[in-house]
């Protein structure tokens, strides 16, 4: 038989049926059956070798004509099957597109967020508003102007990242503290002041309990008649609160800063057991803030009449009593960015009515 009528045949007898093929499987039985090793085509091929070169080659040419064919038969059909049973597979599960979010793909809110939010809640309950400040501040801002002049052995102890110095001499630097919101308050605006200064800070520092940025929050109050039983009775409430502990043992220990005169740390009562620390029960203190009476030469640095106004000033790490609070023990993982340590430690967001809810009340 001549190679034309054979290939004819062949395509008669499995084009057809390629194209109207019911599943996968019956595909798969067609192609082996006409371009598998043992199949029809194949067979045919083989025979290719008993002929004159003139005719194989006219003959091959013919083959693979055909082989494309069938081939490119198969893949369509493949592929319109399988669209057609992804359809069926999506349409017997009906997807139901008003299901709420599955709550492991909401986000969390970060502790230092949240304990920000807390820690701003209960000094706006006391009257305070809430300033900011630059991350990149001035010498005389950071530490001039708030009594800690350029030889002063606080500057080391501040283990500052500097910026290359500028062509007036100054340099500038990434804040240690959020204390130069102080100056930038009492310069700008006159008293009286009663605010608190969320926001970041840097030291070159890293350990368990430190990261080169970290977070502070500043306190200010300047008026007139104010006293040490003033910050005495704010800072007081203000622990209380946040760690929601009513008798919570409270101690003021004496210390030192060069912008406050007197200056004192916050301790509280607290004990460890198993590794844990307990907050508000046992023999041990642990320090959580620095404060004391703004330092007649801070005001008198911001232009201020220290016989006129006096105030006083507070330092909170709010990493270091987020961790307190809820248990987290090593620091770096707070800015490490990993979903799981996030999910772990992170708080559920409000949980507010989705629009359709909000439409039906
Ligand atoms: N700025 C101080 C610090 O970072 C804390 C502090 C602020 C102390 C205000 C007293 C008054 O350690």
């Amino acid at each position: 038989m001549e190679a034309k009528q054979q290939s004819d045949q062949v395509q008669a007898e499995f084009l057809d049926a390629i194209e109207t093929a019911l599943d996968l499987t019956a595909l798969e039985t067609l192609r082996v059956s006409v371009l598998g090793r043992k199949g029809r085509l194949s067979e045919l091929m083989r025979g290719l070798g008993a002929l004159e070169p003139d005719q194989r080659r006219a003959a091959g040419l013919v083959f693979n004509l055909l082989k494309t064919e069938l081939a490119q038969a198969i893949e369509t059909r493949r592929a319109t099957l399988e669209s057609e049973g992804l359809l069926a597979e999506l349409s017997k599960q009906g997807i139901d597109v008003t299901a709420p979010v599955r709550p492991e793909q909401s986000g969390t809110i970060h502790p230092v967020n949240q304990v920000l939010d807390e820690v701003t809640e209960i000094f706006a309950d006391m009257g305070f508003s809430v300033a900011e400040g630059p991350d990149i501040e001035t010498e005389f801002n950071n530490f001039t102007a708030l009594n800690i002049p350029p030889e002063h052995p606080a500057r080391q102890m501040h283990d500052t990242f500097y910026f290359r110095e500028r062509s007036d001499g100054d340099r500038l630097l990434l804040r240690t503290h959020t204390s130069p919101v102080q100056i930038r308050t009492m310069t700008a605006e006159p008293p009286p002041h009663r605010i608190v200064i969320p926001g970041r800070t840097y030291r070159h520092d890293y350990d368990i309990t430190h990261t080169p940025m970290f977070h502070q929050l500043e306190g200010l109050v300047i008026d007139r008649d104010i006293h040490m039983g003033h910050l005495k009775g704010c800072l007081t409430d203000f622990v209380r609160s946040f760690f929601e502990v009513e008798d919570l043992p409270l101690r003021f220990r004496p210390s030192y800063f060069p912008f406050t005169e007197p200056s004192a740390e916050v301790d509280i009562g607290c004990s460890i057991k198993d590794g844990a620390r307990l907050i508000g029960v046992g023999e041990e203190w642990m320090e959580i803030l620095g404060c004391g009476m703004v330092n007649p030469r801070v005001l008198h640095n911001c232009g201020l009449d220290p016989s006129e106004w006096q105030g006083f000033a507070f330092g909170v790490g709010i990493d270091r009593i987020a961790m307190l609070k809820y248990g987290i023990r090593d620091l770096r993982g707070f800015f490490d960015c990993d979903l799981r340590w996030l999910k772990n430690y992170g708080f559920a967001a409000l949980d507010l009515p989705t629009i359709g809810q909000g439409l039906s009340r």
